[in-house]
This record gives structure tokens, C-alpha cells and sequence, in this order.
């Protein structure tokens, strides 16, 4: 039911972790399952030079947030916030469609940690 690569990114999940100092801080959460997401944002001229997550959630949640930090690394501020849930999806070949909400979770969290960024910068 799930592909390689949502079972690779959940048993292996890239950036895993806090980043101290983080120059934006998101944390969502579905009020339905209880999981919940935070992404750290390290930025340098606009561009994201480091990312780490912590999800306490479902497999698919991990999955997703792992990729979509391996997506927005290296991105600028302006190429990060485009990423969407489907983009999530994709990269991952695909969810069970009951675990749709799961990626939206994470583009939920990548964006509420670039408006930290903003509001903390006023930009
Ligand atoms: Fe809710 Fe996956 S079951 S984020």
C-alpha cells in the first residue's frame, strides 16, 4: 500500500531533528489524527542553507516531512513557500488516500515556518 519511497523515507527520514538559534520556526498539527509537525529553518540571503524536522506522527507524516525538507534545502524563501502537497506526493510516488492529509501537513508546516522567518525578519 505504501511505495519504496514513503517506506524509505519513513524508516531512514532525512534531517530529523532541532536546529538551535533557527532563524524560522513552524509547528502544525491535524486535530483529527493529533499528529504533529515542526520544522526548523536556518537561512542565509534569502536561501535555506539548513532545515531539520520533528514529527510526532504517522509513518506517511514522517515521510512526508522528511522529503519535503530534502525538497526546500538549498531553495530560496520565495521557491520554498511554492512547494505543495501534491509536489510532496509526487516526489514520494504517491499516498493512500487516506493519508492525504499527511502531506498537507507538511506544506502547512514549511509554510508557517517561513512566515516565522518573515514576521522575525519583516519581510
Ligand atoms: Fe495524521 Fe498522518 S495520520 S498526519
Amino acid at each position: 500500500m505504501y511505495s519504496e519511497k514513503v517506506m524509505d523515507h519513513f524508516s531512514n527520514p532525512r534531517n530529523v531533528g532541532e536546529i538551535e538559534n533557527a532563524d524560522g520556526v513552524g509547528e502544525v498539527g491535524n486535530a483529527h489524527c493529533g499528529d504533529i509537525m515542526k520544522i526548523y529553518l536556518k537561512v542565509e540571503d534569502d536561501k535555506i542553507v539548513d532545515v531539520k524536522f520533528k514529527t510526532f506522527g504517522c509513518g506517511a507524516a514522517i515521510a512526508t516531512s522528511s522529503i519535503a525538507t530534502e525538497m526546500i534545502k538549498g531553495k530560496t524563501i520565495e521557491e520554498a513557500e511554492k512547494l505543495t502537497n501534491k509536489a510532496v506526493v509526487e516526489s514520494l510516488d504517491g499516498l493512500p488516500a487516506a493519508k492525504m492529509h499527511c502531506s498537507v501537513l507538511a506544506e502547512e508546516a514549511v509554510k508557517a515556518a517561513i512566515e516565522d522567518y518573515r514576521n522575525k525578519n519583516n519581510k
